[in-house]
């Protein structure tokens, strides 16, 4: 029994060291000292043993098995330390690699046009005025002497939300006139920004939703002349000194007079070339003599006050600003595209 205890703590020691992980230990474990393990498959056989002889195996066999307990601790503890020396070398962070490069944004062309234009008129002491893109009727149309039955207000080219026609996606950034009329004590000078829509095709110049900035001023006083001046040194500051205007007798429903503000084509000087359609000029902007029905529905006295009014499509500017040739261009936010600005 003697050489038995031997061999099995020999045996069990040298098994121990050689594991390689904590499972194969604990198998190990389970093998020597375990209840059907082999020291206590010895153990078993103490009974057989003369009274004399079984305290001093007994003192062997404990002995036996203080010493496999301890070999068992030690090569846990090598082994844990192995693993945790792995891990720390599979997890090192090499804080000299070079990082990601982070791909920074900016702003989108129509965004550096609106902020430009916004600029501008702040700087001729402007507000700036923001206002709902779903509309009523109301605001869109009556309030602006677009009376029931005119074309504009057809179903074919207005995206209404209910069947008696109340309420719409706005078609023009003009009932924001009639918003700043409502809200805000005279004299007004605001601009304001936005999206419309309409239904329209998408092609090179037209979609379904496009921006507009509105402008409206009114005081005591204030004639056509004063628009004229306006838009010209806008002109010339969103395209360059020098950019010759042209104004153009146009009608709509709630100016008087109406006309168009075109800007003579810069490729060719007015000669006419395929970027102005042969015209020579390029439509920019509507305007007019805000209409003295229009100043009277909202409660203002024309024979006291007068106002102009203009609304400058925002893509059609930013087009010619930054020379482009295709509306979809601006929409379709292809970062090739908009990398160039
Ligand atoms: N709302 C007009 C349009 O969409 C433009 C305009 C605005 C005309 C203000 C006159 C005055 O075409």
């Amino acid at each position: 029994m003697k050489e038995q205890l031997a061999k099995i703590k020999a045996d069990a020691v040298s098994a121990f060291q050689s594991a390689t992980d904590a499972a194969g230990l604990e198998a190990l474990r389970v093998k020597y000292l375990g209840k059907k393990g082999e020291l206590t498959a010895v153990l078993k056989m103490m009974g057989k043993l003369s009274p004399e002889e079984r305290p001093v195996m007994g003192q062997l066999a404990n002995d036996v098995r203080a010493a496999l307990e301890g070999a068992l601790e030690d090569c846990s503890k090598k082994l844990e330390a192995a693993a945790l020396e792995q891990r720390l070398k599979d997890e090192a962070l090499d804080v000299t690699i070079p990082g990601k490069q982070a791909v920074i944004g900016h702003q989108h062309p129509m965004n550096i046009a609106l902020e430009e234009m916004k600029d501008i008129f702040i700087g001729m002491g402007f507000t700036v005025m923001d206002g709902p893109e779903v509309e009523l009727a109301e605001l869109n149309f009556d309030r602006l002497n677009a009376e029931e039955g005119h074309p504009s207000r057809d179903w074919s080219d207005t995206f209404y939300f209910d069947t008696d026609s109340r309420v719409m996606l706005r078609s023009q950034t003009s009932p924001m006139q009639v918003r700043a009329m409502d809200t805000m004590p005279l004299p007004i000078r605001i601009v304001a920004p936005g999206r419309v829509y309409r239904k329209d095709e998408v092609d090179a110049t037209h979609s379904p939703m496009f921006h507009q900035v509105e402008g409206m001023v009114i005081d005591k006083g204030v004639t056509m002349a004063d628009l004229k001046g306006t838009l010209n040194a806008v002109a010339e500051k969103l395209f360059g000194e020098g950019t010759v205007t042209r104004f153009r007798p146009h009608h709509f429903p709630f100016t008087e007079p109406s006309c168009e503000m075109d800007i003579q084509c810069h490729k060719c000087g007015g000669a006419g070339c395929p970027t102005c359609k042969g015209e020579g000029w390029i439509e920019l902007l509507g305007a007019g003599m805000v209409h003295p029905r229009v100043l009277e529905m909202s409660g203002i006295d024309p024979e006291v006050y007068s106002g102009w009014a203009f609304g400058i499509g925002l893509e059609r500017t930013a087009l010619r600003r930054f020379k482009i040739d295709d509306l979809r261009l601006i929409f379709e936010n292809d970062v090739r595209f908009l990398e160039q600005f």
